[in-house]
């Protein structure tokens, strides 16, 4: 069964026409060719596919793309600003947090999520709060490094 969607990806405004069975992450690499988002196990288990939905990180391969009628989508090739790596992008380069850079692009944007809720989070927090995602190259400790300096610059520019 076919459903006409309409929703923002990038802060534009896209229409389409969608499989109601088709998962987000679908659409979005081979519809729209947003391929940033990346596809990993599939199964909602290591947030290679994370974007966010209304500003919140979402598995994209178990979210149908139905669902995201009338929400606004972002991908990694939606945070740059004025054609610059955002800055929680520049503290992944400044702390060596990219080997393959597979699971980088779920990382940066949960990342930004935890910079843009404006709250403070423990070491141990900003563990939780990206254990959701897999590193197949295993640079934890670097990509930890690169979200705590994200959120220590977000908070220093804020004061
Ligand atoms: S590809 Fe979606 S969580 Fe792994
Ligand atoms: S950098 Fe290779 S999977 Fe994380």
């Amino acid at each position: 069964m076919q459903k006409r969607i309409a929703l923002k990806v990038n802060g534009r405004p896209v229409q389409i026409e969608i499989d109601i069975r088709e998962s987000l992450l679908d659409v979005l690499r081979d519809r729209l060719q947003f391929t940033g988002v990346k596809q990993g196990c599939s199964v909602g288990e290591c947030g290679a596919c994370t974007v966010l939905i209304d500003g919140v990180p979402v598995n994209s391969c178990i979210y149908l793309a139905a669902w995201a009628d009338g929400k606004s989508v972002t991908t990694v090739e939606g945070i740059a600003q004025d054609g610059r790596l955002s800055p929680v992008q520049e503290a992944f380069v400044e702390e060596g947090a990219i080997q393959c850079g597979f699971c980088t692009p779920g990382l940066v944007l949960s990342t930004t999520a935890l910079v843009e809720s404006g709250k403070r989070f423990t070491h141990d927090e900003v563990r939780r709060e990206l254990s959701g995602h897999l590193c197949r190259c295993t640079g934890y400790q670097k990509i930890i490094d690169a979200a705590e300096r994200a959120l220590r610059e977000a908070e220093a520019a804020s004061e």
